[in-house]
């Protein structure tokens, strides 16, 4: 935070809303975010795109955050939204996000999703797989623009779980099956063969592997679009070194200059560094164990953020009321789940933790509330945005009334 972020008697303030205020008004765990931050970041992805590539398109990974908040926000600042199947899809849609400007993705798309899709009229298909072209075939009754997902057999350095575009990965064709799906849109009466995607990973620290994938897509053939997917990874710990905003558009639109055609659309597929930076967890102290270590445990966990459990991703985390005092107490911070690999920050140095002390873990905008489920009973926290010193609720804290609703009631029979 920047030193204007902490109140005179310590307590850190987000989008200018203290947080002991926020904690107080809508409870924790929260994932609260920066809004101006959200936005500053938006437009620095749209703006510095069109700059460089003018015929060019963002598009809002919408997975890392799908709330209709969100895509609202994200529609207004001039993104392009890509869905990864009918829940988004709906979501966007309620947002009121015009349907050409919506791509839909997924390697084992539903007739539902594509129902949906076809019906709303959006802008393009990513197809992954013949299935899709064989569901497209019954199901498209007015022409509908395609892209066609490759796999480049990039692996960039990130960890397993993130790399999606390497020889043999589940998403998208392999090289030498990608002129017999070309061919099968090109000889369909509905179906426009518009362009090409990929997407080599997430969480990916280095420029050099979106180079090369701007070469692989170009090497497939001449089309109207590239969509060169998403991935750029961002600083989650001090000792973490992600390239700018910038750096990586440099890189990318450099090497789209060297070997794309020049009048083609280049679209690229930011999640994580969009929303990232921009949200924290917020949680409360629920116990200090102090044996041979100090273990301070908060009340939410892996539940609420899978990337602990997932990927092994490392996190730090600060008490945002005591800003201003000294961190003098080493200690594992841990969550409340049932399980070891619970540990949210490992050595953390934290200002003397105590019971009810609220505890804050930056960087926790993406794919936090999306993977966040009912291990335990936990119910899914709210997402509050805050800006000029307002918070909003974007989404509500799930309650033990809406876990119930999908459960059948207990005395309908004798289970
Ligand atoms: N485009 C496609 C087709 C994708 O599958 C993804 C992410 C993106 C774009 C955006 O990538 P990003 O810019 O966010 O890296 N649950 C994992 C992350 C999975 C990413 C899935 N795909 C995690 O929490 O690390």
């Amino acid at each position: 935070p920047e030193e204007s972020d902490v109140a005179s008697d310590g307590v850190l303030t987000i989008g200018g809303c203290r947080v002991d205020e926020v904690a107080a008004k809508f409870g924790t765990p929260a994932y609260v975010f920066d809004e101006d931050g959200l936005r500053r970041q938006i437009r620095k992805y749209v703006d510095g795109l069109r700059a460089r590539w003018p015929k060019s398109e963002v598009l809002f990974a919408s997975k890392s955050l799908p709330c209709v908040a969100m895509y609202a926000m994200a529609a207004a600042e001039g993104l392009s939204i890509d869905v990864a199947g009918g829940g988004e899809l709906m979501m966007a849609l309620a947002a009121g996000v015009d349907p050409a400007r919506i791509y839909l993705h997924g390697n084992a798309k539903s007739d539902e999703d594509l129902t949906m899709a076809l019906q709303a009229g959006i802008q393009a298909v990513i197809v992954d797989n013949f299935d899709d072209l064989d569901r497209l075939d019954r199901l498209a009754k007015t022409p509908q623009a395609v892209l066609i997902r490759v796999i480049p057999e990039i692996s960039p350095d990130t960890h397993a779980s993130q790399i999606t575009g390497g020889r043999g990965s589940k998403f998208g064709l392999p090289l030498d099956q990608v002129a017999i799906a070309v061919d099968r849109i090109v000889q369909h009466p509905l179906l426009q063969m518009a362009g090409l995607h990929l997407h080599i990973g997430s969480q990916v620290l280095q420029t050099d592997p979106f180079v090369q994938a701007v070469k692989a897509i170009a090497n497939i053939g001449q089309y109207d679009r590239y969509d060169i997917g998403g991935g750029l990874g961002v600083q989650y710990t001090a000792d973490e070194i992600a390239p700018s905003v910038d750096d990586y558009l440099d890189a990318v639109v450099d090497a789209a200059r060297a070997v794309l055609p020049a009048d083609a659309t280049l679209l690229i597929e930011p999640g994580r560094s969009l929303v990232a930076r921009a949200g924290v967890s917020l949680y409360r102290v629920d116990t200090v164990k102090r044996t041979g270590e100090t273990f301070v445990a908060i009340n939410g966990g892996m539940a609420d953020n899978m990337d602990i459990a997932l990927t092994g991703q490392k996190y730090e985390a600060c008490l945002p009321t005591k800003m201003r005092g000294e961190p003098d107490t080493r200690c594992e911070v841990v969550g409340r789940q049932c399980e070891s690999g619970d540990r949210m920050v490992s050595d953390a140095l934290l200002v003397d933790p105590h019971v009810g002390d609220l505890l804050l873990m930056p960087v926790t905008g993406a794919y936090s509330y999306t993977m966040a489920n009912n291990y335990n009973g936990a119910r899914r926290p709210p997402i509050v945005f805050c800006r000029n010193g307002s918070a909003s609720l974007a989404v509500r804290r799930e309650t033990y009334e809406d876990m119930l609703d999908t459960h059948a009631p207990a005395f309908d029979r004798k289970w």
